[in-house]
């Protein structure tokens, strides 16, 4: 070979390394998937806040839920679960869910509606029979209300679970009847909707945050207050009150709900687990308290020393009572064609 041949096939094979060697590194990273995904490699973590102490309902749903996200995104959620409003009142969790500073809440859908008005036809008074009602009928009505609670309040449902009747227990005597509860001080949540219900029965309620009402009752501020049996439970409120009354006319819900900005900000993968993980979560409770909690609760309340008084002689006139005011509870739902629109959905899916 000639000094100049032999220059030559140097340079020739300099130029062949220069190129093969990025696609020989890229190859053998590949096979031996040393090359991070980056999108995938990342941990999303996420601050799931609610109302409840750690023996209510309420943690059930978010431990359920956690478990079921993290398994189902093998990872990549980290949920951190903070109880008993420890992050605010319910307006302030909600006013942080929508600007980020919190990605989860999950409310009493009574504390939802002061912002999110179309979630109140949840609540329209007697409008629920069972639990699979109010399943059948929130799938069928999905999008619409998630796009105006989205709209209105900026956070998004994930998911509606179906909790238990809001029960009446108050400090002062058995109601049995409609006139029993006239001139009792009752508490309720911060929504137009209880208000006008319990105007309707010809009592004044007293709206009242959440992390008030235990104190309230204490110093007989208010006497009475209506939540579902296992709150009288978690919270000790049969420390405080004596007389059950089963009133029918709300079916609780807890929406599992996320900021709509943080939502968006996810993968299209990880939203899909988290709806998947929401509605896992929504059978698993419903089923709880269809089956177990309510029962439960009931028998704990006996041994505490509260009296069950079953339904009022007179839920009929409950009922007529709280249906003939239903026009008034359009500004509080979204107005009367959304109202009317829900009920004949959910008319036409039972
Ligand atoms: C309320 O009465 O305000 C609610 O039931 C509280 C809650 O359960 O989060």
């Amino acid at each position: 070979m000639t000094r100049r041949n032999k220059r030559k096939a140097v340079l020739v094979l300099f130029l062949v390394v220069l190129f093969a060697l990025p696609g020989m590194m890229l190859f053998a990273g590949g096979q031996k998937g040393e090359q991070p995904d980056q999108g995938a490699a990342k941990v999303y973590k996420i601050r799931l806040h609610h109302g409840g102490p750690e023996n209510d309902p309420t943690h059930y749903t978010a431990v359920k839920f956690k478990e079921l996200a993290e398994e189902y995104s093998e990872g990549r959620l980290a949920i951190d679960i903070f109880p008993n409003l420890q992050l605010g009142t319910e307006a302030e969790s909600l006013q942080v869910l929508r600007l980020g500073d919190i990605e989860m809440y999950i409310p009493y859908i009574g504390n939802l509606t002061p912002v999110a008005p179309s979630s109140g036809v949840l609540m329209l008074p007697y409008i629920w029979k069972s639990r699979d009602e109010m399943k059948r009928t929130v799938d069928a009505v999905y999008d619409d209300l998630n796009e105006r609670i989205i709209k209105e309040s900026g956070t998004r449902l994930l998911a509606v679970c179906p909790y238990a009747y809001r029960v009446l227990a108050n400090s002062v005597r058995p109601v049995e009847t409609i006139e029993d509860i006239r001139g009792l001080k009752v508490r309720v949540s911060k929504s137009n909707i209880p208000i006008l219900a319990f105007k309707a029965w010809g009592v004044n309620p007293t709206p009242l945050a959440w992390g008030e009402v235990f104190t309230a009752l204490q110093q007989k501020v208010i006497e009475g207050i209506e939540n579902p049996y296992t709150v009288l439970v978690s919270t000790k409120f049969y420390e405080v009150t004596k007389y059950v009354t089963e009133i029918h006319y709300l079916l609780e819900s807890k929406p599992i709900m996320m900021g709509e900005k943080y939502y968006q900000s996810l993968p299209p993968d990880l939203q899909s687990v988290v709806k998947k993980a929401a509605d896992e979560t929504r059978e698993y409770i419903a089923d709880q308290f269809e089956n177990k909690w309510v029962a439960e609760a009931k028998e704990t309340l006996v041994e505490k020393g509260m009296v069950l008084l079953g339904p009022p002689k007179d839920e009929d006139e409950w009922e007529r009572l709280a249906r003939s005011v239903y026009p008034q509870f359009y500004d509080s739902m979204g107005g009367k064609e959304w109202v009317e629109k829900f009920i004949e959905v959910k008319d036409s899916v039972n």
